[in-house]
């Protein structure tokens, strides 16, 4: 690339800006200077052509529908390794050897359990608050209690908080949910996988062991895997822009959870799944595509569509095939959610409508169903989603902070308000 662009302004300034290349994807042009220089901003909302920061993590090839962690594609990943695996390779850059996992996993394993006070916290919802309004409170009240491992400047304590993340959300999240349904808190158990731990603390009651299924927790593995990171995401960089005000991590987390709740972000996958129930039948899908390509009904195909991704969602494919695993596994092959599922996405891939705008299924398509086939409800959906993603905002977030040029994130604007005016007295105010 030409390392250098000119930008020349109609009063007749020009100005040089550097150009930068990473190891993959766009070059960057370096505008810090403009401002200082020309007095003049960039413009873009919704960061359309924005890379806000270097990041050695993730990559994505949204033409190529490519999904990167570590450099490693997420189709070997989800067939090689598990998430605990994929956890220590977004930690730490590299895969961990035989001992380094035993390692990784014996110290996650063993800080799953939550300081028995965080429990009274769920006294204070209601029963059927959405879960994650519970999760985003006690998330943030972790911060109330892990006072020795808040100074984001200490690598030990960025360490320490990072682990009781990724070990307690799955504690948390369980909870949450048998708050909502009135049944005793499970403890977790340090026999069984991360994955295995999660939904015997789910569907596992006092009363009796819960029965572990080998084929639905690799198939929750998996959900966690192709969930765990994505590049500079709302939420992500929304972690980012907490942790650069020097907040602590569990606060940061909590913003990150606050904003993954939207519908257009994590909360795609609950909405997804509504839209297929709300569909109902295959012969109803004709109307329903009808209705989203008419901009006044408000309708969107939930699902489909990414701002990065222009192709098929890599997350998705691999979300379909562990689909057909999950239900051939429960003796759903014939579930009337699928079969509708694959119907609305055949049409959409055939239909112009969204082939111009490049709108295929996305991770969030297909991940509803597998949970609600292994018994999840759709209202903690977002929920898992949230757990999962725990390693990948608190990576992004250790990336930053231990980067000795970490800057406030403070973008600036463009003022369309009213121009300087006095105040009138409130009699003569219209
Ligand atoms: C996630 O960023 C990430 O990486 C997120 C994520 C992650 O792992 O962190 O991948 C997880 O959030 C996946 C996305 C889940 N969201 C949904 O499935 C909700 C439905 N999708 C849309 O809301 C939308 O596609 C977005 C928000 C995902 C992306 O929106 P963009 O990039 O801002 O695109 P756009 O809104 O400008 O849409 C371009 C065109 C528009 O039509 P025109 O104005 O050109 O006529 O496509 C249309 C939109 O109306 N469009 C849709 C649509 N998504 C976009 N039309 C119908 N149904 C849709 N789902």
């Amino acid at each position: 690339m030409d390392k250098i662009a000119t930008l020349k302004l109609p009063d007749g300034k020009t100005i040089e800006l550097p150009g930068m290349s990473g190891t993959l994807g766009p070059d960057v042009y370096d505008v810090r200077s403009l401002y200082g220089k020309t007095g003049v901003f960039t413009y873009d909302p919704g960061f359309m052509s924005t890379a806000a920061c270097t990041s050695d993590i993730t990559y994505i090839d949204g033409d190529a529908g490519i999904l990167l962690y570590r450099g490693y594609p997420i189709e070997q990943l989800a067939e090689k390794c598990d998430y605990l695996e994929v956890c220590y390779l977004l930690l730490n850059g590299e895969l961990p050897n035989k001992a380094q996992k035993v390692d990784f996993d014996f110290t996650v394993t063993r800080h799953t359990m939550v300081h028995e006070q965080l429990s009274r916290f769920y006294q204070g919802f209601r029963r059927d608050s959405h879960p994650m309004a519970v999760l985003l409170g006690v998330v943030g009240a972790m911060a109330a209690f892990y006072h020795d491992s808040l100074d984001i400047n200490n690598p030990e304590h960025r360490k320490v908080s990072a682990f009781r993340l990724i070990a307690k959300l799955p504690t948390i999240v369980a909870m949450s949910y048998k708050y909502s349904i009135g049944q005793p808190f499970m403890y977790p158990r340090n026999d069984l996988s991360y994955a295995a731990n999660f939904m015997h603390m789910m569907f596992g009651v006092p009363a009796e062991d819960y029965k572990v299924n080998p084929v639905l927790v690799r198939a929750m593995d998996r959900i966690f895997t192709l969930h765990a990171d994505h590049e500079q995401n709302a939420s992500t960089s929304t972690v980012r822009l907490s942790g650069s005000s020097g907040a602590n991590p569990f606060a940061c987390i909590a913003a990150g959870i606050a904003t993954l709740w939207g519908p257009a972000h994590g909360g795609a996958n609950e909405a997804a799944l509504n839209m297929l129930e709300e569909i109902g039948d295959v012969s109803k899908v004709g109307a329903f595509i009808k209705d989203v390509k008419d901009k006044n009904s408000g309708a969107k195909l939930m699902g489909f569509g990414h701002r990065v991704y222009k192709n098929y969602d890599p997350r998705a494919k691999l979300m379909r095939e562990t689909c057909h695993e999950v239900l051939g596994e429960l003796g759903l092959k014939n579930d009337k959610i699928l079969a509708l599922a694959m119907a609305l996405e055949k049409i959409a891939l055939e239909d112009d409508y969204f082939v111009s705008r490049k709108l295929y299924p996305n991770v969030d398509f297909y991940s509803g169903i597998v949970q609600r086939a292994l018994g999840i409800p759709v209202s903690m959906f977002t929920c898992i989603f949230a757990l999962a993603r725990t390693v990948g905002w608190i990576s992004q977030w250790t990336e930053m902070i231990s980067d000795p040029g970490m800057k406030i994130g403070r973008p600036r604007q463009l003022y369309t308000g009213a121009g300087r005016r006095d105040v009138p007295a409130i009699i003569n105010r219209s």
